[in-house]
């Protein structure tokens, strides 16, 4: 039988655990600080819903129709066709974002344990206690060390392995269910603390007041851009879950909750991150790549009191967030090995993950042993991000999009979205209108400009 959430709650905490990750906590600051604060907010804000709502309904709706993977939807809706390709760019851009995201993770999961035996506290010689150095030197040993982040990555490998070999249900669904209630507390405690902080006013300032001098149309394209990956578009993991929704799902209160959440958990880190680094006179170090979150913010913890504590709580809140993803990027491939490739789901599983053994610690050596391979100046890690994240995620979207708009079967969005005509709702022509003449531009723009 087609395995399926068992619960609307549980539905929308794997969704929103996939959205939830590494772009909402350290991307998102980063994009908000280089470009003019709250002015970056409004026009994310606006992104979202003009382009990653309708998006993410145009997956939800594939994937709850074909009840099947990412490719095998477009095979049952057009069948004879060469459009299941879009469904293949997914799988394989998921695959990409796996094997350097698995690393990533693992570097969360390595900092929490380092916060745990307090050894991230501890000074190194020839550096200030807890100044900047400490901490960049920390990182750059770490990160470009050979063994310690191989076997995170292992570790983190292996937990996405337990969990995907239970299933949906007893694997993602009731991880979400336990993970997503905690990575909300976490927020809010620290968005309780941050803001107590003396002089957070600053830093709330700095968040709320939106500078639109600096609203250029590159800062446009990076907020689409963000809004696409953070909302998990474009690489079929939506059409995946989706494909696990009970035929009875109202997509459009689905799609907004998720996003609305995603937003939401975006703009307490925002909440977070700006109080508490203005608190500290942080504020003129790099929020850069991963120095914000494992730089800058160790620098915070070591000023505050309960160091080891704070710490312990955000690399948790870290290692919780990139999980989820990794969870459900990893889904991606094992329906389509399962449901395509007619494998058991523990052949589908390992056939998955166990190649990740391979390709994760390739792309962890590329910052270390391995950092002198360069494939256009850069390192494998960079190489792979920037060719899934600026390439292959907006052209499987671009597809996806053009596809719905223009050759799915006449009124199938309109179908999906209103349950077959039960529930009429307005919405249903103004998301197929932004499917047809709106995303494939705007996503069009984003992979032009990935490009250049
Ligand atoms: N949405 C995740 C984040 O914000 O970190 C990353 C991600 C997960 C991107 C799953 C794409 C995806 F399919």
């Amino acid at each position: 039988m087609k395995a399926q959430f068992g619960s609307k709650i549980g539905l929308i905490a794997a969704t929103v655990g996939s959205a939830v990750g590494l772009g909402n906590i350290w991307r998102f600051p980063a994009e908000v600080q280089a470009n003019g604060g709250a002015a970056f907010l409004i026009v994310y804000i606006a992104c979202v819903f003009l382009l990653g709502i309708p998006v993410m309904l145009g997956e939800f709706a594939l994937g709850r129709y074909g009840q099947t993977d990412a490719v095998g939807v477009y095979r049952k809706l057009s069948p004879g066709t060469p459009w299941w390709m879009t469904g293949l760019i997914g799988i394989v851009a998921s695959y990409v974002i796996l094997s350097f995201y698995t690393v990533v993770a693992g570097w969360t999961f390595e900092y929490l344990f380092q916060s745990i035996t307090g050894e991230l506290y501890e000074t190194i010689p020839g550096d200030a206690p807890g100044s900047t150095a400490q901490f960049a030197d920390r990182m750059a040993q770490y990160v470009s060390s050979t063994w310690k982040p191989l076997l995170y990555t292992v570790v983190v490998i292996a937990i996405n392995l337990g969990v995907l070999l239970k299933g949906v249900q007893k694997g993602i669904e009731r991880l979400s269910n336990l993970l997503m209630p905690l990575l909300f507390c976490l927020l809010a405690i620290f968005v309780v603390v941050a803001l107590q902080l003396p002089g957070a006013v600053e830093g709330l300032r700095f968040f709320l007041t939106p500078d639109f001098s600096k609203i250029t149309p590159k800062v446009v394209i990076d907020a689409l851009g963000q809004s696409f990956f953070s909302l998990s578009l474009g690489m079929g993991v939506l059409i995946t879950y989706a494909s696990y929704f009970p035929r009875d799902t109202r997509l459009t209160k689905t799609a907004v909750t998720v996003s609305v959440l995603d937003l939401l958990v975006a703009v307490m880190v925002g909440l977070i991150i700006f109080p508490a680094v203005m608190s500290f006179g942080l504020q003129g170090e790099s929020f850069e790549g991963a120095t914000l979150v494992f730089v800058t913010l160790p620098e915070v913890f070591a000023r505050m009191a309960g160091t080891q504590i704070w710490s312990i709580l955000f690399f948790l809140l870290l290692f919780v967030a990139a999980l989820t993803s990794t969870i459900s990027i990893g889904e991606v491939s094992v329906a389509y090995f399962s449901d395509h490739l007619k494998m058991t789901r523990k052949k589908a599983c390992l056939a998955v993950m166990l190649p990740l053994l391979v390709f994760s610690p390739i792309c962890s050596l590329s910052n270390g042993v391995l950092s002198d391979f360069r494939i256009f100046g850069m390192t494998i890690f960079s190489c792979l991000d920037a060719f899934s994240t600026n390439i292959l995620l907006p052209l499987g979207g671009l597809l996806m999009s053009i596809y719905l708009g223009w050759v799915a079967p006449k009124g199938f969005m309109k179908t999906q979205l209103t349950n077959d005509g039960q529930h009429p709702t307005r919405s249903a022509g103004l998301v197929s209108f932004i499917l047809k003449w709106i995303a494939p531009v705007l996503i069009l723009i984003i992979f032009v400009a990935g490009l250049l």
